[in-house]
């Protein structure tokens, strides 16, 4: 049977270029979709653009083009940051094509049928910057004597006629479905955020405005356009081909993780499932919400200018490196913080010294004291060899259960315990001193190291894609082994390996 997989990120509103924040979430589903394929299935990752909306619409306005025009100039940026990134989407939807309107056409007709949505008059406050509705009881007033939301956003008052989904209705079959699925939300300290917001009782939910025309028109009513939450959400469905039952990726739904930062749970775990129960759809199987990077101490804005530009960071480190430190710093789940510093030193001690050397120190001596062939295993194997085998035998396990969870930092603090324990076994078995007195035990030793590498780069591709390839590539990997199932079959002694080359430079900083 195949065992398939469906992971998404957010749609990034096209109002701004992208930043940190914005990429890490697309590393994260990367490598929870990079980790399943490594495991057999066939996965189905899916990114792209939130282009509707009132926000959008005033962006363009700002910049002086058609929201078009400007829709599709960001887009592209966010296209190209993919690739930067290396993320391998299957697919990148961008809510102004004609497959989505489609879609929200379909999902919304299906809630008209159930007598979901009903026509009404909204009245009420509505941050553009969020694009959500918020209660009297939520907002604050800040310094500038400005009335915002909990998030900050200024609210602005709003009244008009609306079409309205009966989110009210659905309290008790949401509180039952997050007891009946307790990983529905992840990580587990967002639950209790999450049951008592619904428990806190919900207000009917305005689906549609009609003080402004950027969005997909409402069925039989072109006056509305849907609220762009319902209409980016429904972005999941549609790249499977929704309502089509027999369109090729159909059977990817549910979806098995929507990726979402902190701040938009909310419309993930309750506004989306309340949606697809009530047209009949499954629900996902599970929400996993990512805390916010700040950047070297401060919150990252466009006034204080301290944001942090991926490109500029991949170009000056690597794209490899950056997705390690993004994801190594910060638990998922937890705010952190983004420094350079930290970022330097990361790499300097964990990529260069303690992943490097190993490969580089055992590499090397294989090429200069084994004419660049991988040297028989042990036979039998020492203790060591047998205690240090075991460690990176048991990664794939160790891995999978972290990722599972969205515990990327755990999943690479296992790897580094082994490649730690690698460099104490070279360190204690010194094959350099071994090369003096017993050469067939040094062969040994450093075959011991070169299975371990292969174990330990392995593991690592869906992190650090490019270059735990070149590592496989140093092994002489052929293309097929490199998955877990390919861990299995056994190296070849005496195959010629291609002459080692570092893979992680130090950085050095360059002083002005
Ligand atoms: N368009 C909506 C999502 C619709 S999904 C159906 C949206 N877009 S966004 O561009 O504003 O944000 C996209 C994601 O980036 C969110 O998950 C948000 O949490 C994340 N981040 C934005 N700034 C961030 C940080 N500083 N740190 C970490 N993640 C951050 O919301």
């Amino acid at each position: 049977m195949t065992r398939r997989f469906y992971v998404t990120t957010p749609i990034y509103y096209v109002n701004g270029a992208p930043h940190i924040g914005h990429a890490y979430t697309s590393i994260a589903a990367d490598v929870l979709a990079r980790w399943k394929r490594l495991d057999g299935y066939d996965v189905f990752f899916l990114t792209g653009t939130d282009e509707h909306g009132q926000k959008v619409e005033k962006a363009a306005q700002d910049a002086g083009v058609d929201p078009q025009t400007f829709t599709d100039a960001v887009a592209e940026q966010f296209q190209a940051l993919a690739a930067t990134l290396g993320l391998s989407n299957d697919d990148f939807i961008r809510t102004t094509e004609e497959r989505h309107k489609r879609a929200c056409a379909a999902l919304w007709t299906k809630l008209v049928e159930a007598g979901e949505i009903y026509l009404g008059h909204y009245e009420g406050w509505y941050a553009v910057r969020d694009e959500a509705f918020y209660g009297e009881d939520e907002l604050t007033t800040n310094a500038h004597g400005i009335r915002v939301a909990p998030s900050g956003a200024p609210v602005e008052w709003v009244r008009e006629p609306s079409y309205f989904f009966r989110l009210s209705a659905w309290q008790d079959r949401l509180l039952a479905h997050y007891d009946a699925n307790p990983d529905f939300i992840g990580p587990h300290a967002r639950r209790n955020e999450v049951t008592s917001f619904v428990r806190g009782g919900l207000t009917d939910l305005s689906v549609s405005r009609t003080s402004f025309r950027w969005g997909v028109p409402v069925p039989n009513d072109p006056a509305h356009v849907m609220y762009v939450w319902l209409d980016a959400l429904t972005n999941y469905l549609t790249a499977t081909g929704y309502p089509d039952a027999d369109a090729p990726r159909a059977a990817f739904w549910p979806a098995d993780v929507h990726m979402v930062g902190k701040d938009i749970i909310r419309f993930h775990a309750v506004y989306w499932p309340a949606f697809l129960m009530a047209a009949g759809i499954p629900v996902p199987r599970r929400v996993a919400a990512n805390g916010w990077w700040t950047a070297e101490g401060e919150k990252m804005s466009k006034s204080l200018g301290n944001v942090v530009e991926p490109n500029a960071l991949i170009g000056e480190f690597g794209r490899d490196a950056v997705r390690f430190f993004l994801l190594r710093e910060m638990p998922f789940g937890n705010d952190g913080d983004f420094s350079r510093r930290a970022l330097i030193s990361r790499l300097n001690v964990e990529l260069a010294n303690d992943l490097g050397n190993l490969c580089q120190r055992s590499l090397s001596m294989i090429a200069r004291n084994c004419e660049g062939r991988l040297p028989a295993a042990p036979n039998p194997p020492a203790e060591a060899d047998v205690g240090l085998l075991a460690q990176a035998q048991a990664l794939p396990a160790l891995l999978g259960a972290a990722i599972e969870t969205q515990s990327f930092h755990v999943a690479l603090e296992e790897a580094w315990k082994v490649i730690r324990a690698a460099n104490a076994y070279i360190d204690h078995q010194a094959p350099w001193a071994l090369k003096k007195t017993d050469i067939v035990r040094m062969g040994e030793v450093l075959r011991v190291l070169a299975d371990v590498i292969r174990h330990i780069a392995t593991v690592l591709q869906p992190f650090m894609p490019d270059s735990m390839e070149r590592m496989l590539d140093l092994l002489a990997v052929p293309a097929e082994a490199r998955s877990l199932a390919g861990l299995a079959t056994p190296m070849m002694d005496g195959m010629t390996l291609p002459a080692p080359v570092g893979i992680f430079p130090r950085f050095v900083e360059e002083v002005a």
